[in-house]
């Protein structure tokens, strides 16, 4: 008599695995070179449309933490990243899942500032800044602002937004990645109008 009972909730615990092992293969993204992004790379963001700024990089604003912003001189190719997906088991970047970018090699005086991480509003614009102010830590509620995602444009490129899906109690804002010019200077933070990007591998030194 128990076994039907026992059968149905193998079912049912089994369903939620098959779907945890489809989203293990999503698809990844692709450096210039047609090479998938693998963890812990280094990599130059790059902007797809040429003649306005270079690459991405930190940016010392007169205090801690940096700032990240887009380099002025369409020669500078910035500051490489890594990227850690949520789950470190995968072999490369996946498209359209939580990640950690951190900057490579950054050696600061902002003590352990190297990750990326959403800004809160500023008072006046409501404009909200990435900052270089965070540590490699677990997902959770408490670090929800330092999970990014590289997404697809229509046109076939990729942007970057910010859009966690790691937090299970707190419903983040969702938004895209764009450049917010300030008295001279490109910094990154949530824009309606997405940086087009391509990603370039550091060539080993
Ligand atoms: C950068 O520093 C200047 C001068 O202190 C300040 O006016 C400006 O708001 C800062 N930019 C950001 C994005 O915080």
């Amino acid at each position: 008599m128990k076994l039907p009972i026992l059968t149905i909730s193998l079912i049912v615990t089994f369903i939620p695995f098959s779907l945890l092992s489809n989203t293990a293969t999503s698809t990844p993204v692709y450096d210039i070179d047609g090479e998938p992004l693998t963890p812990g790379s280094g990599y130059y963001i790059l902007p797809l449309i040429r003649g306005n700024g270079g690459g991405v990089k930190n940016y010392w604003n007169g205090s801690c933490p940096y700032f990240v912003a887009q380099a002025n001189s369409e020669v500078d190719r910035g500051r490489p990243v890594q990227f850690y997906p949520v789950n470190p088991d995968e072999e490369t970047i996946p498209l359209s899942t939580d990640l950690n970018i951190e900057f490579y090699d950054l050696i600061t005086v902002c003590i352990q500032q190297y990750v990326w991480q959403l800004g809160d509003p500023v008072a006046d614009s409501g404009l909200r800044y990435i900052t270089a102010g965070g540590v490699l830590e677990n997902p959770g509620d408490e670090t929800v602002n330092r999970w990014f995602k590289i997404e697809t444009h229509p046109d076939g490129d990729y942007k970057l937004v910010y859009c966690p899906t790691v937090c299970e109690t707190s419903r983040p804002v969702c938004g895209d990645i764009g450049v917010l010019s300030q008295g001279g200077t490109r910094f990154l933070g949530l824009s309606d109008k997405p940086f087009r990007v391509f990603f370039a591998r550091k060539l080993d030194d």
